[in-house]
């Protein structure tokens, strides 16, 4: 009861980042826990818990567990009870409403599962539900969603030095210097840490710019790059640069991915020497990966004219396309390296952290003064870094990502034999996707498979794109395979 009292009423000792439970919520957790049963507790709370959202005092909570504790609970609904309380002291429908009633409407919300507590690959939501995760928060959470050896290291870092300045020297920063270069494909010594990805694109166009001492770039149609302005710029889709004035640039131009003349002409047309692709066309594409005739022909280019390839590796990065072991970067699996390469997502076990990593050379074109960040590479975000880029190695993230694509790819290729609705399941490692043939049933098949345990939200309009924890086992790639089977046959 000393633990339900500590859920209710928030103990600023041990955890300071609470604060006391609504009533709303206790009667939601009563109703996770306790279905129907419920009500009736519910009613006899009432009688002294009149207002949904205010938080309850300690002598209301003292009367909530002298009520519980009276009710002849099981020892298990109580612990459940406790859990949940301790994971969220507010209520699904209030948390909803916070988010309309205060959020910037960027992004559509996702409001069917709203996350409490990670576990490995699975997630539990405000409901007590618990879902396995299949798009790792677009590939930063690909060690899980939670880590306590991560949350150790940023206790400890938080608790003796919280942030410095980009440009002080700070040993955080010194020990994960001395253990990174083991991932980085040869040659690529030159870091410049961000706090997110688009912002570690538009510094890669910065660098890149400063070197070739030209503005104009080639991106590719169906690229993505992030929402910063410089990112937007190159990105493709037109809806997300139109809005900003951003769609009819003078610097960038849309060359056709997977097509070497296209690239060839714009160059001549345009004179750029600047290229940046994504290796495997992620959001925007659907999951495509560039074909190894593509890359040689393009590095081939780059070398005849002396272009500069910056290579988003935000998504595709840290093992996620492994196609064999060691492959930490899609690059290594192509057998290039890129003159500058963008990395972020899972670089800090789902901490943010980004960087744009460089050739000596190239690196030198920035002078002192060119660029700056008050947090990019802090205490914290090395911190994560070296225990989540650690704990990669350890656990030889590539070889898992080689031997669970091979059996995602099998099981989906055996489901498109299946369903004259499923096509083109495509990918490479554990980005991967398949056609279902309309957004509506992509909309349809994601809602079943929620219902049978199954965090599917990525999609491309008729593509239903899976970027699963790149630790995820083989028993739950079947679990997997076996609900998208009968979420699909369920639909046909
Ligand atoms: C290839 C690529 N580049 C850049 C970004 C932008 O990253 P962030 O959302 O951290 O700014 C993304 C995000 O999805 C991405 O997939």
């Amino acid at each position: 009861m000393d633990r339900l009292k500590k859920a209710l009423v928030y103990d600023r000792a041990s955890h300071p980042e609470r604060t006391n439970a609504t009533p709303e919520r206790i009667f939601e957790v009563l109703t996770n826990v306790l279905a129907g049963k419920a009500d009736q507790h519910i009613k006899e709370l009432k009688t002294f818990l009149p207002s949904l959202r205010a938080p309850v005092t300690a002598e209301q909570a003292d009367r909530v567990i002298a009520y519980l504790d009276d009710a002849r609970l099981s020892k298990e609904a109580l612990n459940r009870i406790t859990e949940q309380l301790e994971l969220s002291e507010i209520a699904t429908a209030e948390a909803i409403e916070l988010h309309h009633q205060f959020k910037i409407p960027v992004s559509h919300p996702e409001e069917d599962i709203i996350p409490v507590k990670g576990d490995g690959c699975w997630i539990m939501d405000t409901k007590g539900k618990w879902y396995l995760d299949t798009d790792s928060n677009y590939s930063a959470t690909n060690l899980g969603m939670a880590n306590e050896e991560i949350a150790k290291g940023l206790y400890n870092q938080a608790s003796t030095l919280i942030s410095m300045k980009e440009d002080r020297i700070q040993i955080a920063r010194s020990r994960f210097l001395k253990e990174i270069h083991t991932m980085m494909p040869e040659g690529l010594t030159q870091f410049y840490w961000q706090n997110s990805g688009g912002e570690a694109v538009d510094k890669a166009l910065k660098i890149a710019k400063a070197y070739t001492g030209t503005t104009k770039v080639i991106a590719f149609k169906n690229g993505f790059h992030g929402r910063t302005h410089g990112a937007v710029a190159v990105t493709w889709n037109e809806k997300y640069r139109k809005p900003f004035g951003l769609h009819n640039l003078d610097w960038v131009h849309f060359a056709e991915f997977n097509n070497i003349e296209s690239v060839k002409q714009l160059v001549n047309e345009t004179g750029a020497k600047i290229i940046i692709l994504e290796m495997v066309q992620g959001e925007e594409a659907g999951n495509r990966p560039a074909t190894q005739e593509f890359v040689d022909a393009l590095w081939a280019l780059a070398k005849e004219k002396g272009l500069v390839i910056i290579d988003d590796e935000v998504q595709a990065g840290f093992g996620r396309t492994a196609v064999k072991e060691g492959d930490w970067f899609a690059c290594m699996s192509y057998n290039v390296v890129p003159d500058i390469m963008v990395i972020g997502k899972s670089f800090g076990g789902g901490y943010p952290v980004t960087a744009v990593v460089t050739k000596k050379e190239i690196s030198q074109a920035m002078k002192y003064g060119y660029d700056g960040s008050t947090f990019g590479g802090n205490p914290m975000a090395m911190t994560a870094a070296l225990i989540a880029t650690r704990q990669m190695r350890e656990l030889n993230i590539t070889g898992n990502v080689v031997k669970r694509s091979k059996q995602l790819m099998a099981g989906l290729k055996a489901i498109e034999q299946k369903y004259p609705m499923v096509s083109d399941a495509h990918g490479r490692g554990l980005m991967v996707a398949l056609s279902l043939g309309s957004a509506e049933n992509v909309a349809k098949v994601q809602k079943r498979l929620a219902e049978l345990g199954v965090k599917a939200s990525l999609s491309t309009g008729p593509y239903l794109r899976f970027l699963p924890p790149t630790i995820i086992s083989k028993g739950e790639v079947n679990f997997l395979l076996e609900n998208l089977l009968q979420a699909i046959d369920e639909l046909d």
